[in-house]
């Protein structure tokens, strides 16, 4: 199936890469960024889409402001009228422990991954259910599986749009539409290095937690597939037409999965633990007190 596609978060990364393949395999593309010139040049030069290809279309979108994402919908009806996908790709992560994250983090994780994007669909779906069709498709991650350390908004953001998602299926299935969520795995984007903001104190309570996540973290990243391979994976899903599909992306992801399924919590606790080299419980002696 070929037809619109609305992608969240397409000026790079695994948005810019699914915007490029779903184009090249004949979708027209709604790339819904912050900034439309710059995003367009880049999928441009990525696809050598011709300047004004009526199959690539560039819309505004800031999911943190509610004005912008009504905006955006009614630009999104008025360029293309009801998408016959939408993805919800777009997304942040922060470093650090939850004690030395600010209040402001946790609302920015939660109006990019939850709120934008439930806004966003609402505004879509009435266009949506008088076509009868239409999927909405959410880029959830391996961290939502269960809460990971050093990942405390993200884990938690994700899994609330995971929850989200799974009820909307229940209730958009009976009228001709559905959902697909992505369990995604470890992708070779901006997402999983240094230049996202970072709240580790490296001398406060949490040193040896983040000593220990970065270590991991970093040796991880060296297993990162490219981003190409992420669109290969929602393209193929998109051929699956059930009310409502989740798989993973990736083979970690799909471990992950299956580690999940299998473990008791108790257990699976100390795999992560082990897996992120963390310290056993009780092991760090007389910890500041202090988060600077
Ligand atoms: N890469 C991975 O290993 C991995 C693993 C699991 C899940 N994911 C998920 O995959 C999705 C894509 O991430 P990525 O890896 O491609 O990361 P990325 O390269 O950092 O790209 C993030 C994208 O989200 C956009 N964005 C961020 N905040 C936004 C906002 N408030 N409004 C609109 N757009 C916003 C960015 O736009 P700007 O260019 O304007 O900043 C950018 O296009 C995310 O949901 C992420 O959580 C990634």
């Amino acid at each position: 199936m070929v037809g619109t596609v609305v992608i969240t978060g397409a000026s790079r990364g695994l948005g810019l890469a699914s915007a490029t393949h779903l184009y090249q395999q004949g979708w027209r593309v709604v790339a819904a960024v912050r900034t439309v010139e710059a995003g367009l040049e880049r999928l441009r030069t990525a696809t050598g889409a011709p300047d004004g290809d009526p199959r690539l279309v560039g819309v505004r979108l800031d999911l943190r402001d509610r004005a912008s994402v009504a905006a955006a919908a009614d630009a999104i009806l008025d360029a293309v009228g009801a998408p016959e996908v939408l993805v919800h790709n777009a997304g942040i992560a922060v470093a650090g422990c939850a004690e030395e994250l600010p209040a402001e983090v946790w609302q920015d994780m939660f109006a990019t991954h939850l709120f934008g994007p439930v806004a966003l669909t609402n505004a879509l779906l009435p266009s949506m259910r008088e076509a009868r069709r239409g999927r909405i498709v959410v880029v959830s991650s391996l961290i939502s599986i269960r809460g990971f350390p050093g990942a405390s908004p993200y884990s938690a953001a994700k899994s609330a749009l995971e929850r989200w998602a799974e009820a909307l299926a229940s209730e958009i299935s009976p009228l001709g539409l559905g959902v697909t969520v992505l369990v995604t795995g470890t992708f070779d984007t901006e997402i999983i290095t240094d230049a996202i903001d970072d709240y580790r104190d490296f001398d406060g309570p949490y040193a040896v937690q983040n000593q220990c996540i970065d270590r991991r973290g970093r040796s991880a990243i060296r297993f990162a597939s490219p981003p190409e391979r992420f669109a290969r994976g929602l393209s193929r899903a998109l051929r699956a037409t059930g009310p409502y599909v989740r798989r993973p992306v990736g083979a970690d992801a799909r471990l992950t999965l299956i580690a999940r399924r299998l473990l008791p919590d108790g257990v699976l606790h100390q795999v992560v633990r082990l897996a992120m080299g963390l310290p056993r419980a009780g092991s760090i002696p007389e910890p500041s007190t202090t988060i600077r």
